[in-house]
């Protein structure tokens, strides 16, 4: 198991421990670790579907997508707070919320190994065709099937959580967060693909930022903007770039005809990304 920090059984928060290639708990729950060392800790009664979370599809678009680089200005800005912040002395355990097929936990992985820090990171996903994915790029990082709403670590056993263009779920974050942990949110700013959705879009809606929407129990310490430029080359680089949006399920049937016929594309990156802090729960003793 390349993480450390022990995982909880889904079915009773017992704690897991190896066993040959399976994870088993005390009341015998048994999890087994894939051949590409991933574990699915998502059990049938926790899903929604059968087949939840990115489509097969929509993960294959988006690594072809990421593996341009071109995102690449959003893993800097994420590699350079974290390594400021911790001290190389003590292990960095991260938790990456959503992580898809594991693009930016890879790229933070790389930079750690660079400057001789030592991590224990984990990525969770709900699609388990992402964690095949993920768990196939890189196996020094524990990949796991299982949902942000009950994330199978313990209470206080994390020193950062990163949510991508993910679903956070604040209190949970915050449970398995330590004192003064670390909480990242990413999401889209106004401009995000501005001239992507001009196209599939006759009206574009006033923009609203819902990133933070139901925060609770963590403060914000810094924000940043980043805006930057790219261009895709080709009908399937946008393609690919149209599969991984929301975009694809939302846009009406004569915008995304008019994405076809566009040879090369221009866009805008608009990205926010907010660090909060756990806030210090303060017992009445105190
Ligand atoms: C827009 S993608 C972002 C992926 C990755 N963070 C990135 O930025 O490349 C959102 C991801 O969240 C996953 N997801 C959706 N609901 C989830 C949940 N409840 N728990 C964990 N992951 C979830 C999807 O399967 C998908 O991989």
């Amino acid at each position: 198991m390349p993480t450390s920090n022990t995982l909880l059984c889904p079915l009773d928060k017992q704690p897991l421990t190896l066993e040959s290639r399976s994870l088993k708990c005390a009341s015998g729950h048994g999890f087994d670790l894939a051949k590409s060392g991933y574990v699915n800790l998502l059990p049938v009664q926790n899903k929604r579907s059968k087949d939840p979370g990115d489509s097969k599809e929509m993960v294959a678009s988006r690594k072809s997508f990421l593996e341009l680089g071109h995102y690449q200005p959003i893993a800097d800005c994420i590699v350079s707070y974290v390594l400021d912040r911790f001290s190389p002395a003590k292990s960095l355990r991260l938790f990456d919320a959503g992580c898809g097929e594991g693009y930016y936990l890879n790229y933070l992985e790389s930079a750690c190994i660079e400057k001789n820090y030592d991590t224990d990171l984990i990525g969770l996903d709900i699609s388990k065709w992402a964690i095949m994915a993920a768990s196939k790029s890189n196996k020094s990082i524990q990949w796991v099937v299982g949902s942000n709403a009950d994330i199978p670590l313990g209470n206080g056993s994390l020193e950062v959580v990163t949510c991508l263009f993910g679903f956070p779920m604040f209190t949970e974050f915050s449970r398995v967060l330590s004192q003064n942990g670390i909480l990242l949110l990413v999401d889209a700013g106004a401009e995000h693909l501005i001239e992507l959705r001009k196209i599939l879009y006759s009206n574009i809606h006033d923009y609203e930022d819902g990133l933070a929407t139901g925060i609770n129990g963590f403060s914000l310490i810094d924000e940043q903007n980043l805006k930057f430029t790219f261009g895709l080359q080709s009908p399937q680089e946008i393609q690919n770039l149209l599969s991984m949006t929301p975009h694809i399920h939302k846009a009406p049937y004569s915008g995304k005809e008019a994405l076809k016929k566009i040879e090369k594309l221009d866009l805008t990156a608009d990205v926010k990304l907010r660090w909060y802090v756990k806030n210090t729960v303060i017992s009445e003793s105190d």
